[in-house]
């Protein structure tokens, strides 16, 4: 059985103390969240020691944002997948889209990237979404394939198990403009089709796929209440205790 999740991308924002105060904010609240929902904070990596003392003991999963495509050695300014499981992570976001557009994140390096973080004993949460351009052209199902397939297929089914899909719409990333819950269904859908051509129909059905982009407390019952769409990946939201968990509770 597929797991509901709501991960919190906290994104380049707060400093290290405001990011343990938000982090300790989402542990008291996570007392209201049913055990059948599984939350996740991705942190910067400033932040993850500290946070990881924080969320010790609590419901709460540590995920960082990135990490590098190599093992290790002179790659400066990058971090490790073996670094992110020592300080704690459980999980790492790949493939964000703003990764994607502004560092030039391709699809080969998710592949090694993802290898890497599951080698070390990470889960994965891999974005894949079309830009406002590819939807407006209508390849936003091509798009999402092409992702899709270029990453996951190099993976076993058993590896499968520690992969989670976020659907994000680029358009509707910090843009306030949600994906329809008819939009957002109908690509998740069609992922998990994707998933299914080459995995099987169990594997396609226990994989848990988030929608991500402009979720908010207002927006995500409707979203949740989809048969396809199984949580959420939070940004701005995420970075308010009390709406983080708000969107945790609409299921
Ligand atoms: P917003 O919720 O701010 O639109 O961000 C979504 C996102 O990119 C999460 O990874």
């Amino acid at each position: 059985m597929r797991k509901n999740i709501v991960a919190g991308n906290w994104k380049m924002n707060t400093t290290v103390p405001e990011g343990i105060a938000l982090a300790k904010d989402v542990v008291a609240a996570s007392a209201k969240v049913p055990a059948s929902v599984k939350l996740i904070i991705a942190t910067p990596f400033t932040h993850l020691v500290p946070v990881a003392d924080v969320v010790k003991g609590s419901v709460v999963s540590l995920s960082a944002e990135n990490c590098a495509d190599k093992e290790k050695g002179a790659y400066t300014g990058e971090v490790s997948a073996a670094m992110l499981a020592s300080a704690g992570c459980e999980y790492t976001i790949l493939g964000h889209s703003e990764r994607r557009q502004y560092y030039g994140e391709t699809d080969e390096k998710l592949v090694e990237k993802t290898k890497l973080a599951l080698a070390n004993g990470l889960k994965v949460i891999l974005c894949v979404g079309e830009n406002l351009e590819e939807r407006e052209a209508g390849k936003h199902f091509d798009v999402c394939k092409s992702q899709t397939e270029n990453v996951l297929y190099n993976f076993s089914e058993e590896d499968l198990k520690n992969i989670v899909i976020a659907y994000e719409p680029v358009w509707a990333i910090g843009t306030g403009k949600t994906a329809t819950a008819e939009q957002a269904e109908e690509i998740h859908a069609f992922i998990r089709k994707v998933v299914a051509d080459k995995f099987g129909a169990k594997a396609a059905e226990d994989m848990s796929i988030l929608y991500g982009g402009s979720c908010k407390p207002s927006n995500a019952k409707e979203l949740f209440a989809q048969k396809d769409i199984d949580g959420g990946l939070i940004g701005g939201a995420a970075l308010k205790a009390e709406d983080f968990i708000q969107i945790a509770l609409s299921f």
